[in-house]
């Protein structure tokens, strides 16, 4: 004979089917995550953002470029929860090599570099490479080879110096005296803005340097560099090439304590496009300045996380970058984020 069930036992199970179906209708009704638009695909035990743990060695503070670079970087670890170890070299790449060596002790996951100078860096990045952590050179390439480090994210400096001398040719209708204030010795960006001009003013042999000497990418610096010129070649000057801005507003500085107009009675194109030289183009004492971007936190933490993950990643990524000029520099101004 059949047993037929307790009438309290088809109680609870009515219950629990009605529970189920209710829950089943609740996760149709809630969108799984598009884990395609996701950073890493954690169903398959890869790393996310959050368990990264990265060390930067950044060059100093030398110009407003390299405040937003700084900012872009510290910025986009706090949104995306990485633990970032940040250091100050202080201008020093002596404290850029200490600062490495410690990333390496502390087990990073990815070493973040911005090289002040483009040699000496083989002993360290093998170290890195020894201890298995991929170096990531961001903004200034080093002279090594190669298998040294994994990617470089980054500017074409050359490209730029080309741009600038093309306005500069302009400006000057392919004949006139130039100085030229030069940024910090052996940097990537000081080699390669020197070479990439000269491979376009070689074309107009009516334009002649006068002088070339370092401002360190600095205001300061480039003020007093600025004020030699101006003693030994007085108005014999017809325009100024400087490989930064910070250079350019200081050198602004001391032409007008001079006594002439900068923009007018000297050209002056320079390189970054800072908030500071919109101000000065829209003053009309800047003739133009070519993009250098510095806004690199989040694309250098994307590629972090890739090669982390095992993922190919192009060893350079270099920067899309423009040339600005007075006529829209006050439209341009309020969206500029350095
Ligand atoms: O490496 C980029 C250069 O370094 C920027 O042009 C300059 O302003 C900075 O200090």
């Amino acid at each position: 004979m059949k047993k037929s069930l307790p009438q309290n036992i088809w109680t609870i199970l009515l219950t629990l089917a009605v529970l189920l179906s209710l829950a089943a209708c609740e996760n149709r009704g809630t969108p799984a995550p598009d884990i395609s638009t996701l950073p890493s695909d954690q169903s398959q035990g890869k790393k996310t953002y959050g368990d990264l743990v990265v060390g930067f060695s950044q060059i100093g503070a030398e110009s407003e470029w390299r405040t937003g670079n700084t900012r872009s970087i510290q910025q986009a670890a706090e949104n995306l929860g990485i633990e970032l170890i940040f250091d100050d070299a202080q201008q020093k790449p002596e404290n850029q090599i200490k600062a490495i060596r410690t990333f390496i002790a502390q087990r990073v996951d990815v070493i973040g570099v911005s090289p002040l100078v483009e040699t000496g860096w083989e002993s360290v990045f093998q170290e890195a490479k020894d201890a298995g952590i991929p170096i990531i050179l961001v903004d200034r390439r080093a002279d090594v080879s190669e298998d040294l480090f994994t990617a470089h994210l980054g500017s074409d400096f050359v490209e730029e110096g080309r741009r600038a001398a093309s306005v500069m040719v302009d400006l000057l209708d392919g004949k006139g005296n130039i100085v030229e204030l030069a940024g910090t010795p052996d940097s990537a960006p000081a080699n390669d803005r020197f070479k990439g001009f000269r491979e376009v003013v070689a074309g107009y042999p009516e334009i002649q340097f006068l002088a070339s000497e370092s401002g360190d990418f600095t205001r300061a610096k480039g003020k007093e560099v600025m004020a030699g010129f101006l003693l030994a070649y007085g108005d014999q000057i017809d325009g100024l090439y400087s490989h930064n801005d910070d250079m350019a507003i200081g050198a602004i500085r001391a032409i007008e304590e001079y006594g002439l107009k900068p923009g007018q009675d000297i050209k002056i194109v320079s390189i970054d496009a800072i908030r500071d030289a919109f101000q000065a183009m829209i003053d009309g004492k800047l003739n133009a300045t070519v993009e250098c971007n510095p806004l690199l936190g989040m694309p250098f933490f994307d590629l972090a996380l890739k090669v982390v993950n095992g993922e190919s990643v192009p060893k350079w990524i270099p920067s899309q970058e423009s040339v600005y000029f007075p006529d829209n520099a006050a439209i341009m101004l309020p969206s500029r984020q350095y």
